[in-house]
């Protein structure tokens, strides 16, 4: 991976800087609540994992965050500003990115599209230069159809949004579903890296092993709430872990 210039690097590390404060958070769909009286926060400069199983309300919370969905109670804050009421784009302005379950790529552009896409008016060709360097299998293919990607291949491409944005916080949603080991592996070493970038890592997953591995805060959520918070270690150690990650099944059963 090349190193972008210094210049756009953002500068917060670890002070004690919170790039999201989620408090007392309900929201979910129509008059259904999903997620109820939720509170959490992602410290800046690090990777922050949301586990639990099936149906606990993961990907519910990240569409509330970015403002996706109506919030009923409770308050969202961005870089130290509320945005409760901001729309997404500008929290997606102020340095937000979100990369969907399913992955949010355009299936019928091709990948250079894409990426020009995802540049958002800066230098696109620089784009293109950052996302091959992040994943140099993306450099054969850019004249190819995003749709017709390998699914690992399509995964990377949408994960090169969070390298050319150069987004302050990533919100990373199931980034390991359904992919071959050695390529989850390649995802996770390169949302690894991003903190070093200046970008925070928001990572919801299943796969508990290797979010923790790179993650520095982990909260179990189920049913809507937060069941656990605490350091990646104390989770691995409790019994939590087993109970409703490891072997997670549904929430909603
Ligand atoms: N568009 C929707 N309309 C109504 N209910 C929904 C919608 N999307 C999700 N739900 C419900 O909200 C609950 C939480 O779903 P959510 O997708 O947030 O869970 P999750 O933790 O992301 O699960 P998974 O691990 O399967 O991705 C589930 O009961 C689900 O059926
Ligand atoms: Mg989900």
């Amino acid at each position: 991976m090349s190193a972008p210039a210094s210049a756009e690097l953002h500068t917060s590390s670890a002070t004690g800087e919170l790039v999201l404060e989620v408090e007392g958070l309900t929201t979910g769909y129509g008059r259904t609540v999903v997620v109820r009286d939720l509170s959490l926060s992602v410290p800046a400069g690090g990777v922050t994992a949301v586990l639990g199983p099936n149906g606990a309300g993961k990907t519910t919370l990240l569409r509330a965050v970015c403002g996706l969905l109506p919030v009923s109670k409770g308050r969202v804050r961005l870089f130290g500003e509320d945005v409760t009421k901001v729309a997404p784009f500008q929290r997606f302005a102020r340095g937000l990115c979100h990369v969907p379950e399913g992955r949010g790529i355009f299936r019928g552009l091709t990948v250079r599209e894409n990426l020009k896409l995802q540049a958002g008016g800066r230098d696109e060709s620089r784009a293109i230069e950052l996302a091959a360097s992040a994943f140099p299998i993306l450099r054969d293919r850019l004249g190819q159809t995003a749709g017709t990607l390998s699914g690992g291949q399509q995964q990377m491409l949408a994960m090169a949004s969070a390298y050319v944005r150069n987004p302050r916080l990533v919100l990373v949603d199931e980034a390991s579903l359904g992919l071959a080991p050695i390529v989850v592996d390649e995802i996770f070493a390169f949302l690894a890296g991003l903190p070093e970038r200046g970008s925070s890592i928001l990572l919801v997953d299943q796969f508990a092993p290797r979010a923790l591995a790179i993650a520095s805060t982990a909260y179990v959520m189920r049913r809507g709430e937060i069941a656990f918070s605490g350091t990646g270690k104390e989770l691995l150690e409790g019994d939590l872990f087993s109970q409703y990650v490891q072997g997670s099944g549904s929430d909603t059963t």
